[in-house]
């Protein structure tokens, strides 16, 4: 078996009921067994502020702290007008800064976007792939995952009912997994 891995999660909404949370909880559990997953909340992060780079705020020295310390990136995030919505582009922010220590430099990444409408936030998937180039984020280019119609695939207790969709989800990480992989030796 492969050496552990350590994959932050970021999920980009906030809500309770969140279809982007059920479909990273699903994710996780047909991954390849030797990856280890920490969900990292960006809900409590203070928009960024050059002027706060004195004295940063806590939770931005936390979150820096964690993505350093993690292997590697899983975005799972829905799309708010044909974008990624405020709170991952903020946590990618708060992440970059100060540029020498930037935190994303070199991981490997992988996006899914979940939505209800047709297109599977397709949007937001590419626009969070516009910003992994200029952190320095390896985002995993094949398979791309855009999962759309999001309530007909969870049922009320959050889990995922569709078999087609839990295999296409084994079959992204174990991808994901490999790219983990190839991209540390990049
Ligand atoms: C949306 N939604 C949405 N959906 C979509 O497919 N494309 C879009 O551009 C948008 N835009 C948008 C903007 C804002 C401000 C909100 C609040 C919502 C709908 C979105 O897919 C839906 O709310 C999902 O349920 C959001 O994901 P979570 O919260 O269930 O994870």
């Amino acid at each position: 078996m492969p050496d552990t891995r350590k994959v932050a999660v970021i999920v980009g909404s906030l809500r309770k009921g969140s279809f982007n949370r059920m479909a990273a909880k699903a994710l996780t559990e047909v991954a390849p067994e030797h990856l280890r997953f920490e969900t990292i909340e960006i809900g409590g992060l203070q928009f960024y502020n050059q002027d706060s780079e004195d004295n940063p705020p806590e939770p931005w020295i936390m979150f820096r702290d964690k993505i350093r310390a993690s292997d590697a990136i899983l975005f799972v995030s829905p799309e708010y007008n044909r974008s990624m919505p405020a709170t991952i582009k903020n946590a990618i922010d708060v992440g970059s800064r100060p540029p020498s220590k930037n935190a994303w430099k070199g991981k490997p990444a992988a996006i899914v976007t979940v939505s209800l409408g047709p297109i599977g936030g397709f949007g937001s998937n590419h626009a969070l792939r516009q910003c992994c180039v200029a952190v320095d984020l390896a985002c995993m280019p094949q398979p791309e995952a855009y999962i759309g119609h999001a309530p007909d695939l969870f049922s009320d207790d959050g889990a995922l009912k569709k078999d087609d969709t839990r295999e296409f989800f084994r079959k992204f990480m174990a991808a994901f997994s490999k790219w983990i992989e190839a991209a540390r030796n990049r």
